[in-house]
């Protein structure tokens, strides 16, 4: 048995040099990370009351930052009543999960939507974070992190709570879709691509830029944050294409696993109307290596095969669909 283990060392060391794929060759549209000394530029806070719009409610940035006594709820008619786990967390052990994926677990591009997937599928995806499954191909990506220390703290109480309460909401999307030549200037401004203060255009290339209509609708967590996700042109319907039909044998219909409108089957969860960013992640993260555990071994056949270009596609109409 002991003159084994070198060699076992040895193929180890093999497998983690391959994966996860190097920070540098990562989509960073869908991995944003702020250069050096840039970042989020928020407007000085001059203590007021904030408002949202369609909302009565008032709260300060100081009140949003500190997310308490409870996290910022702009509008409650939009959920049924939150769990304490999902409006306060355990602090400081467990964040709240409504603070990051909002309180109609709408969730924003650099987490995720959870409204309406099931509660095995959220226990089942939580355990992964916790077990190590879902480094990501950036492991050093802050939301990453921060999901998987909550995931890490939470118990097995908490955790059923917050899967039955985010799975009994009605998914929606503020994303719109839209195919274009040319895209705002962006920058990164707290985990996400934000449009340049400065203003300008640049050609799209093979991203998608998912940005926020308003940046301080997004920095003040209003659930109903419009975005507009710009989509390279043809994208829509190249990305129907493989979904639809495997494109020729490149990949699997999604609909097989996904359901007949993408709104998930069984414990496979949703894809349609999720942020494109996100849905990025998880294709790149599955192909490379970076998300295994759960049901991931299903994914296998469908990624495989798949060059950046396809999942770009793939995103960009998975995006678009009703939740
Ligand atoms: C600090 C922010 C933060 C908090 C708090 C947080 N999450 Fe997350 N969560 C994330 C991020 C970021 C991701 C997406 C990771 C990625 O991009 O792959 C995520 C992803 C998830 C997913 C995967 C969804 C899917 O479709 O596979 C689940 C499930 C989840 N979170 C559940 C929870 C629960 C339950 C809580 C509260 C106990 C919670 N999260 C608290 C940031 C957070
Ligand atoms: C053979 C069944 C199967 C097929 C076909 C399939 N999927 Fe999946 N997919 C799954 C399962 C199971 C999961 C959950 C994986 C896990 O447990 O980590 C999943 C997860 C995903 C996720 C991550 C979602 C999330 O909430 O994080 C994405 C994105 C995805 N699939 C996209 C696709 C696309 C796009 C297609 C078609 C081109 C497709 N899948 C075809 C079974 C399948």
């Amino acid at each position: 048995m002991r003159h084994h283990t070198p060699i076992l060392a040895l193929a180890l060391t093999a497998l983690l040099t391959v994966s996860p794929t190097a920070a540098a060759e990562l989509p960073g549209w869908a991995f944003p990370q702020a250069a050096p000394g840039g970042g989020a530029r928020p407007a000085p806070d001059d203590g007021s009351a904030k408002h949202v719009p369609d909302s009565t409610v008032a709260l300060t940035k100081k009140q949003i930052a500190a997310h308490g006594p409870i996290i910022p709820d702009w509008h409650p008619e939009d959920h049924p009543a939150l769990p304490d786990i999902v409006a306060k967390g355990r602090e400081p052990q467990v964040f709240a999960c409504g603070y990051c994926h909002l309180p109609t677990g709408g969730g924003r591009p650099e987490n995720a939507s959870l409204a309406g997937l099931t509660p095995a599928y959220i226990r089942q995806q939580v355990l992964a974070f916790k077990n190590g499954d879902r480094p990501g191909s950036d492991p050093k990506r802050g939301p990453q992190t921060s999901m998987i220390a909550v995931a890490k703290a939470v118990t097995d109480a908490e955790l059923t709570e917050a899967a039955a309460y985010f799975s009994s909401v009605k998914p929606a999307t503020y994303i719109k879709v839209v195919e274009a030549d040319t895209v705002p200037k962006t920058y990164v401004a707290g985990g996400i691509l934000a449009k340049s203060p400065g203003g300008g255009t640049e050609p799209i290339g093979n991203r998608i830029i998912e940005v926020p209509d308003e940046l301080e609708r997004f920095e003040l967590r209003d659930s109903r944050t419009p975005y507009v996700a710009y989509v390279p042109p043809g994208s829509l319907k190249r990305g129907a294409d493989l979904v639809m039909t495997g494109g020729g044998g490149k990949t699997l219909q999604c609909a097989i696993c996904h359901g007949p409108e993408l709104r998930g089957l069984a414990d496979i969860p949703r894809l349609a109307g999720r942020s494109p960013s996100y849905l990025m992640r998880q294709l790149y993260d599955l192909k490379n290596g970076a998300r295994t555990g759960g049901n991931s071994i299903l994914m296998k056949a469908t990624v495989v095969n798949l060059a950046e270009e396809d999942m770009v596609a793939i995103v960009a109409y998975l995006a678009s669909r009703e939740p």
